[in-house]
């Protein structure tokens, strides 16, 4: 019987997740089923007993429900502990869900591997410190750069972020001025405003024609963010669906201990 797999959130029906395992599992000769399963709110450990036991052997979890299946995890990798939020879930036929999260080493391949865009040493700064962020934290710290910073709206949830990460690499956490006047190596948007096609508030100072810029977001059109840093004249304005990919063939290893070639997978997307 062919596993089942599939993505739960709410809202859904926009995601690219099944295509792209679609694409996985094509490439690979892996024989999976992938859907998109929209779960209301309140409801993700039922919907997830239900996939369970028909056949499901793994999920991936979105928008609202991250914290939920972090809830629900038996147990969980590190990176999933430290970002207090699962995005991946394998499910054990004895019950037993593991929790991981794979956003953020997503974010960080996409950006290293993909781009060429080198961590190491470099001034980097993260907006935003909702789940989105806090997800991602850990793995920018672990590539050794000379500085984190991490700026958000509400100032104070940045500094206690900051804060909690403190003993895994040099960070700081401010208001979203706080970065006026400092110079950047790469600026990333952690940040829900280019849901609503906003852009941060930030210092426009803060991107330059030496910056790195990249929204975690991504669209059919470019996002609000990447448009303001192309204006800025940033070096390079990327969006996230690199990390989408790189997130989801990071679930498809922890499913299937394979792991897919992304470039072409990426390339795809990006023509459609
Ligand atoms: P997610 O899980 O997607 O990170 P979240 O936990 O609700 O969602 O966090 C949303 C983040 O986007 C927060 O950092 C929020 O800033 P506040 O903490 O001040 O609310 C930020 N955000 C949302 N809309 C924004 C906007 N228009 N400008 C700047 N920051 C915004």
């Amino acid at each position: 019987m062919t596993d089942r797999y599939a993505v739960m959130g709410n809202p859904v029906a926009h995601s690219k997740s099944p295509r792209i395992h679609a694409l996985f599992a094509r490439q690979t000769g892996e024989d999976i089923d992938y859907s998109a399963i929209l779960v209301e709110p309140g409801r993700l450990a039922s919907a997830v007993g239900e996939f369970h036991a028909s056949s499901g052997r793994g999920l991936n979890i979105t928008i609202p429900f991250k914290e939920d299946a972090w809830e629900l995890a038996t147990h969980r990798s590190e990176r999933a502990k430290l970002a207090g939020a699962v995005n991946t879930l394998v499910l054990d036929p004895t019950g037993r869900h593991f929790g991981d999260n794979t956003d953020g080493v997503g974010l960080v391949r996409d950006l290293t591997l993909n781009h060429g865009c080198a961590l190491t040493g470099k001034r980097l700064l993260l907006i935003g410190a909702g789940g989105a962020a806090q997800g991602v934290i850990e793995p920018l710290l672990n590539e050794h750069p000379a500085l984190l910073v991490v700026a958000n709206r509400t100032a104070a949830k940045a500094v206690t972020l900051a804060r909690r990460f403190c003993g895994l690499g040099r960070i700081e956490g401010c208001g979203l001025d706080g970065p006026d006047g400092q110079s950047f190596d790469v600026v990333i948007n952690a940040t829900a405003a280019s849901l609503s096609g906003a852009v941060p508030a930030l210092p426009a100072n803060v991107v330059s024609t030496n910056t790195w810029c990249y929204d975690m977001m991504y669209g059919d059109e470019p996002t609000a963010f990447v448009r303001w840093c192309k204006e800025r004249g940033a070096t390079r304005s990327l969006d996230g669906l690199g990390m989408l990919v790189e997130q989801a063939a990071e679930s498809f290893y922890l499913w299937r201990n394979v792991r897919p070639d992304t470039g072409p997978v990426i390339a795809q997307l990006r023509d459609q």
